[in-house]
């Protein structure tokens, strides 16, 4: 499906990196290599670590720059008794716009289920922030050829009761994760694949029209070798980059794609 309508959207998931000093660094390097058409032609999102973001917020405000801040999870309920954790009620006064869900390292490491990813969802979008849901397999559930069944199931528990308004204000991140953060990107050609049967789920789910509008991200493994092959697919609207968002450089040609050919 043609991605004209769909502003391409390119988030930076730093993970447990870059301490408060180190992230005020890396924004204001990147805010000096991008420029105003590079904000005019693609959404920038940063998801610094927690202890990150009220600094990051203030330099954002402070130099009125372009990038949309963003957060790596939060918890389902308001508020309570939940030792560690945040709220997205907490991310939205901090002005956060988008906040990563369901990445397979909280699946895997951090238990999380796709009951609590739903909740999740639930509370992001109560907060009038966008969820950035990540879904993929695991290279034995791909190598079994059951892709397609894990990705779509986790999916359609996602946006379950969901209304067709906050479907498509969704971005969706297919991230196989033998891909992530191992070099191994999936080819672009395997990748348009998933992506495009996610957005075929969608309009079943849904409708053709919110199928058509929300945005759809790979990850795993990009960088700015491999940047523009992966953008050039047809259901492929950005990317969601770990490793290579460390890095400023590095970072501002990924969301440069478009203007050269990259090394
Ligand atoms: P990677 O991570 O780019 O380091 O593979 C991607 C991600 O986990 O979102």
């Amino acid at each position: 499906m043609s991605n004209e309508a769909r502003k391409p959207i390119i988030s930076g998931n730093w993970k447990m990196n870059h301490n408060h000093f180190e992230a005020i660094q890396c924004v204001q390097k990147l805010a000096y290599l991008l420029t105003k058409d590079d904000f005019a032609a693609v959404d920038v999102t940063i998801h610094p670590p927690f202890t990150d973001l009220r600094s990051v917020q203030t330099l954002i405000d402070a130099d009125e720059l372009k990038f949309i801040l963003g957060a790596q999870h939060c918890h389902e309920v308001d508020s309570g008794a939940f030792t560690g954790e945040i709220s997205a009620m907490f991310l939205a006064k901090l002005n956060v716009s988008y906040v990563i869900v369901g990445h397979s390292e909280r699946r895997e490491i951090f238990g999380e289920t796709d009951e609590s990813i739903h909740n999740k969802i639930v509370a992001i979008q109560k907060s009038k922030m966008t969820p950035i849901l990540c879904v993929g397999e695991t290279l034995a559930e791909r190598e079994a050829g059951t892709t397609y069944e894990k990705v779509l199931g986790q999916l359609r528990s996602a946006l379950e009761k969901r209304t067709a308004e906050q479907i498509k204000s969704m971005v969706i991140a297919y991230e196989p994760i033998w891909a992530i953060g191992t070099g191994k990107t999936a080819t672009a050609d395997d990748a348009q694949r998933v992506v495009s049967a996610i957005r075929e789920e969608i309009s079943k789910i849904s409708s053709a029209n919110v199928a058509s509008a929300v945005r759809l991200q790979y990850g795993g493994s990009v960088k700015a070798s491999n940047i523009a092959e992966i953008m050039a697919q047809p259901d492929i609207d950005g990317v969601l980059v770990g490793g290579a968002s460390l890095d400023a450089a590095e970072f501002a040609r990924i969301c440069q794609y478009r203007l050269k050919k990259q090394d």
